[in-house]
């Protein structure tokens, strides 16, 4: 046995060698410089043994097989310029995989656990994978962190699974499962333990006697045909236009692997090779990439960790959970709650309410169950943890309990008052409100500390953020219970401080602030539309407001001038343009997608089509430069995030980031609100920027305080 720093190198008496990766001091293996001399020093050893070798296997002894690149080192590179290093250790990586593949003895990739992107790669370069059924989950998601698999990846996989079958793994970036993965042809057999894995392993060597991977033939065959196939001829074609129709040709990842896919099925290996690396290093110098790595990635991985969850506080495990309210909210959280193995109680003013309730997720369950995602006995369990109820009595030994009823601030108090002399002492008390302060809800409760804000999102099974808003007084205790419970259900946490709007309505609500400026300057609203969209918002400020309701946005805006009064703060201004459009709106009787008219007209047949009476009442034929359309849209969005950090409603870069990205659909090619400073050129960029829409077009483009400030302060 020989041990080479992480890798240790084991050949048996039937000449078969097992190669084990662990890298020392890492939780997971990751493709660095580290690994490339572990792996030089094993390829050394393995050679050095050529005689007696029958094959070799390859496998982890981390409960990962291989984490993929190091994406630490990848954002140093970055950071530093050092293009020509990088490029070096892809060339290092491509030469050590070829030789893996060349040794003229069976490899085989024991995939014990998850192998991602650069551990999938090796798993490529082997002839013959073989994954563990319930550990192993394969995939090349570079294209998620703006990048693609450079050692080999694209064309290894194309050689393997024809064009048209390597999309979903190269351009959509999709995990699959160790099952998922044979029915795809990324794995060749599953094994149910590590034991059976290693035993499958050799009996493939010892069955299979001269390695086979076809590409290395002479004259490979790409399964469908090459690119010169007149069907992948006539598809590649077209494929760039169907996807930059998708991307909107805001990413330059996916385009960069379809092209590295098309022009690696025209040529011979070792020149596909080079055009995999060409493209590579044109990605890594990408603003996208620096953008999706530090937020898609590192702060993501940050929220995960707890980032924002009060340190020093005991993991908690929630057990019951109460849901107020049945309605579109309150049932999807019930749904998501039971999903994670955690009893719920539904309550709502009546059993039959709550009943409709739990429809909902009888509904999801009847569809998983038809399509074979949920087995009959998953679903009998998940609806047997959902029980509904009118009574208080019920709540008695909830842990935590979740208000999702109607938003009003005396129900919202007068449903506290009633309901908390049923609960346990240390129940805590969550709020779903979406724009009224927690610290005044909080005044019905008789222990503030014990009350939080927990604002999901709609559809609360789709949506994978849930904004916790701290009021003045809730406690690091309870902070650290609901961050656990968001934890607990799949989703991911934001952390935010009490204030209107909290955050993401706040910053969403500026968009839509904006997107009414440009209407009432006469604007085509036809061009205000395309224009968001363009830029990358999921769709125009008009339309979102006709799905949020106008009528809504109305109400909420009419009780937030309300609370301004009794609270002596000024928000109106804010969203001032937004107020008073959508109350004239509602006055012409146009409430939103609704009642079928709101910006737009709503069809019977579905369809949709801008109100014609917008160009009567704000004319629509004012010229302004798209690219003052597009910045004027996004900046405010970014300056609203600058000022809820001032504010101190925010505190973390990461947090509106994340939250700007998966609670809104803010594009995440710039890599969140507060990212977009830097993948616009940079806080002088960004402020110049800023500094000509305030003179052009009014103060709300003015920066609250410097950014460097800003930026300094969130570094602490
Ligand atoms: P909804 O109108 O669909 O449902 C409210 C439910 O509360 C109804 O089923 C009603 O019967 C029930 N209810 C009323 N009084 C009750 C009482 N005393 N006891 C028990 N149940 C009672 O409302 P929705 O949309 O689910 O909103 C609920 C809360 O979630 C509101 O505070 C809203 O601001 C917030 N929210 C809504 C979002 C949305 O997209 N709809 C997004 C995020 C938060």
């Amino acid at each position: 046995m020989l041990v080479s720093g992480g890798f240790v190198y084991a050949l048996d008496s039937d000449g078969i060698a097992v190669v084990t990766m662990d890298m020392p001091g890492q939780a997971v293996n990751t493709m660095n410089e580290t690994y490339c001399d572990y792996m030089d020093e094993t390829l050394n050893s393995i050679k050095a043994d050529r005689d007696k070798l029958k094959g070799v296997i390859i496998t982890s002894a981390k409960k990962t097989f291989f984490a993929g690149g190091d994406i630490n080192k990848i954002l140093e590179q970055k950071q530093l310029e050092a293009w020509d290093g990088a490029f070096e250790l892809n060339m290092r990586l491509k030469k050590q995989l070829n030789e893996l593949e060349a040794l003229g003895v069976p490899v085989v990739a024991a995939i014990n656990g998850a192998a991602m992107g650069g551990g999938f790669e090796i798993c490529l370069a082997c002839h013959y994978r073989i994954a563990l059924e319930l550990e192993a989950v394969v995939g090349l998601p570079e294209v998620s962190l703006g990048l693609l698999p450079a050692a080999g990846g694209i064309v290894r996989s194309v050689r393997l699974l024809g064009i048209q079958r390597a999309f979903p793994l190269l351009v959509e970036g999709k995990r699959f499962k160790a099952v998922a993965a044979l029915e795809a042809g990324l794995v060749h057999e599953l094994a149910s333990n590590v034991d059976d894995m290693m035993l499958k392993a050799r009996a493939w060597i010892l069955a299979t006697p001269q390695a086979q991977q076809p590409w290395f033939a002479k004259h490979y065959k790409i399964p469908g045909g090459d690119g010169f196939s007149p069907a992948n001829a006539m598809m590649l074609a077209g494929a760039p236009a169907m996807l930059r129709q998708k991307t909107r040709g805001l990413l330059p990842a996916p385009e960069a692997i379809l092209a590295v896919m098309a022009e690696s099925s025209c040529v011979g290996y070792e020149a596909a090779m080079m055009i995999e690396s060409r493209y590579f290093s044109e990605l890594l110098r990408s603003p996208e990439s620096t953008s999706l790595i530090n937020t898609m990635y590192f702060q993501m991985n940050e929220i995960s960790a707890g980032a924002s969850r009060p340190s020093g506080i005991a993991k908690n495990k929630i057990t019951k959970v109460g849901v107020l309210g049945a309605g579109m909210m309150g049932r999807g959280i019930a749904y998501s709650t039971a999903l994670s193995g955690t009893a719920v109680v539904l309550k709502d003013i009546s059993i039959e309410n709550a009943e409709k309730g739990k429809d909902y997720s009888r509904q999801i369950l009847a569809k998983a169950l038809a399509r074979g995602r949920k087995t009959q006995e998953q679903v009998d369990q998940i609806l047997g943890l959902i029980e509904t109820t009118e009574s208080n009595e019920d709540l008695s030994d909830c842990d935590l309990i979740i208000e999702a009823v109607f938003e009003d601030v005396e129900l919202k108090h007068k449903l506290t008052r009633e309901i908390e002399p049923f609960l346990k002492p240390s129940c805590i008390w969550g709020s779903n409100t979406s724009t009224l302060p927690i610290t005044l809800l909080a005044e019905a409760f008789s222990d503030p500390a014990r009350f939080i804000g927990l604002h999901f999102f709609s559809p609360v099974d789709k949506m994978a953020l849930v904004e916790i808003i701290c009021g003045e007084q809730s406690g690091d205790d309870t902070l650290a219970y609901v961050y656990d419970y968001v934890q607990q259900i799949s989703k991911s946490p934001i952390v935010v401080n009490d204030g209107r709007g909290f955050y993401t309505s706040r910053v969403f609500g500026s968009f839509c602030d904006e997107g009414l400026h440009l209407l009432s300057e006469g604007v085509n609203p036809a061009i205000i539309e395309n224009i968001a969209k363009a830029a990358g918002m999921p769709v125009g400020p008009l339309s979102v407001m006709d799905e949020v309701e106008i009528e809504l946005m109305r109400k909420v805006g009419d009780t937030n001038l309300e609370l301004d009064r009794r609270l002596d703060q000024d928000f109106h201004s804010v969203h001032a343009k937004l107020q008073d459009l959508s109350k004239e709106m509602c006055e012409l009787g146009r409430t939103g997608r609704g009642t079928g008219k709101g910006f737009y007209d709503y069809a019977a047949d579905g369809s949709k089509s801008l109100w014609l009476g917008l160009a009567e009442k704000f004319g629509g034929t004012e010229v302004i430069p798209t690219e003052d359309i597009r910045d004027r849209l996004m900046f405010r969005q970014v300056i609203e995030t600058i000022d809820c950090m001032r504010r101190g409603v925010l505190e973390s870069a990461r947090d509106a980031n994340i939250g700007s990205i998966f609670g809104w659909g803010f594009p995440a090619h710039t890599g969140g609100t507060f990212q977009f400073i830097d993948w616009f050129g940079g806080e002088d960029a960004f402020a110049a920027r800023a500094a000509q829409l305030e003179a052009s077009y009014g103060s709300r483009f003015s920066l609250p305080e410097s950014l460097v400030a800003i930026k300094a302060a969130l570094d602490k």
